[in-house]
């Protein structure tokens, strides 16, 4: 088992037990493990189980914040005097136990309010109740749309990367939530899964999240639900004509790969996702600082993304081809690292020249949209972490999407804001493209202006993207800086649940 450790990307319960793929760095070879003894902290979202029809689960009552008054109204006096004394006001996201005639936790009350956000409402519930076992109310089993929520919100507050520390027993006597057999909780158990996953690839730190790990990741995932994946490793991407995932890779000691996971029936509509999978961004040459090189395991984070949301949809089953490619590199300095200056070949045949060593995700992007856009896919989408001024125009929290499709960017951007997994669209302004221009080569990587970033490097993925009817480029944080309710300070999942959602409606059985 510790021989593997390093290698294990996830584990996830199927009938015979709990499987784990990994690969040991010790006999170079990729394993697959079934065990039923977890490492606890290895396994996603185990507060949640299934509902027990003998049992009799604590309920959890939610409570419309703006319906407060007049619920209150019609409770004993007792009860008003223990909300009364607790200071409970219904307050969206607050929580209140009510003692049972025993003096146990009768009831747990939790306010929400009427909208996309009241998954978080019930968010801080996993971490925050008394040990034992609760359920949300019978009352809301004929309520699908609530109830997917708060049992979304119930998987994501119970989140934790908790991986790399000593079991501390904690973990046993933490609450633990029954979920109905329903199709909303089916629903809100995928889409925790799909969050899941990218949210473990992305905190995993780099020395175990590599090229080959993200690689294994793909795999484990494709063995999962029938896809097939192949990965263009190391030398072999010059000779299959991926030459700029290879120069950006070339200086690490970890190779450079392409990764690419293909799934369900070819004559079905083709969606393709591209995901930067920088797995650490050093800068290289032009090397960043080390209050901005902190963070960067998640480089990785597009790719991330586009795994978590490739979940969803084969979990879904969505009738859909899928097409997920990944280049995945380490950005590193070295004697082979490329340089400033340097003037690079890519898969379209564009020459770049290296203004900047650290704007190397559009450079590894540019060979994989060239393959994606080849195929003439229904939808392209890719994610990347790709640039600071995305954050200095939007913020952490507010992805910024650029589309060549106004059906597409206004589907995502509406999508995103009905399901409170918000995009926010930049332009892809015309007037910019000529700061990408190069004295010696057909562009340059960066412009020689510091702003509008954002769209810069969107442009110079445009160019590479160029002929796919309806693609769509989301820049994002995938990181949250700080502790919420459900969103843990760490890796997070952006995007993708708007995505899902525009997919599953727009092309769903
Ligand atoms: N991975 C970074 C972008 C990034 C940094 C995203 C911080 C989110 C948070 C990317 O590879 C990069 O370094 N971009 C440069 C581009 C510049 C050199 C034109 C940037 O944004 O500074
Ligand atoms: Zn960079
Ligand atoms: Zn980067």
């Amino acid at each position: 088992m510790a021989a593997v450790r390093s290698g294990i990307i996830s584990f996830e319960p199927v009938a015979s037990g709990l499987v784990a793929f990994g690969r040991c760095p010790f006999i170079d070879r990729h394993l697959l493990l079934v065990t039923r003894h977890q490492q606890g902290s290895h396994k996603l979202y185990d507060h949640i189980i299934a509902r027990d029809p003998s049992a009799t689960p604590t309920p959890i009552t939610p409570i419309l914040e703006s319906g407060f008054e007049s619920w209150l109204a019609k409770q004993s006096d007792a009860t008003k005097s223990w909300i009364a004394a607790n200071g409970f006001e219904g307050k969206r996201g607050t929580q209140l136990c009510l003692p049972g005639a025993d003096g146990s936790v009768g009831t747990v009350l939790v306010g929400y309010g009427d909208d996309a956000k009241a998954i978080w409402d019930f968010a801080g519930l996993p971490k925050s109740l008394p040990a034992g076992t609760y359920a949300l109310s019978d009352d809301l089993n004929d309520q699908a749309d609530l109830y997917e929520k708060a049992a979304l919100g119930l998987y994501l507050g119970g989140y934790q990367f908790d991986r790399y520390r000593k079991d501390d027993g904690k973990k046993d006597k933490r609450a633990k939530i029954a979920l109905q057999d329903n199709d909303a909780a089916k629903r809100a158990e995928n889409i925790a899964r799909g969050i899941g996953l990218a949210r473990d690839l992305i905190n995993t730190p780099a020395n175990d999240m590599g090229p080959a790990e993200l690689e294994e990741a793909a795999r484990g995932l494709g063995a999962q639900f029938g896809a097939t994946v192949n990965a263009i490793v190391g030398e072999e991407l010059l000779k299959q004509n991926f030459p700029a995932i290879h120069t950006v890779g070339h200086g690490s000691d970890r190779a450079p790969r392409l990764i690419d996971l293909t799934w369900g029936d070819e004559s079905a509509p083709k969606i393709t996702l591209v995901g930067k999978g920088v797995c650490f961004d050093t800068g290289g040459y032009d090397l960043k600082p080390s209050s901005n090189m902190i963070l960067m395991k998640k480089d990785m984070g597009g790719s991330a993304q586009v795994l978590g949301l490739a979940r969803m949809i084969m979990a879904a089953d969505l009738p859909v081809r899928l097409r997920v490619l990944i280049p995945a590199v380490e950005n590193m300095v070295s004697g082979r690292a490329y340089r400033p200056s340097d003037i690079l070949q890519t898969r379209k045949g564009i020459t770049v020249e290296v203004g900047n060593t650290d704007a190397e995700g559009r450079i590894v992007l540019s060979d994989a949209l060239t393959e994606a856009a080849s195929e003439d896919p229904d939808m392209l989408l890719d994610f990347a972490t790709l640039t600071g001024a995305a954050r200095v125009a939007l913020g952490l929290g507010l992805p910024a999407l650029f589309s060549n499709d106004d059906d597409l960017a206004n589907g995502l951007m509406e999508t995103g804001m009905g399901e409170n997994d918000p995009l926010w669209r930049l332009p892809l302004w015309d007037d910019y493209r000529s700061q990408l221009d190069s004295k010696a080569a057909d562009m340059n990587n960066i412009s020689g202006s510091p702003f509008g970033g954002a769209i810069i490097a969107a442009l110079f993925l445009d160019r590479f993207a160029d002929g796919a009817k309806s693609w769509a480029h989301i820049d994002l944080m995938a990181w949250n800086p700080s502790d919420r309710p459900g969103r843990p300070t760490g890796g997070e999942a952006q995007g993708i649940r708007a995505a899902f959602k525009l997919i599953a409606d727009r092309y769903g059985k």
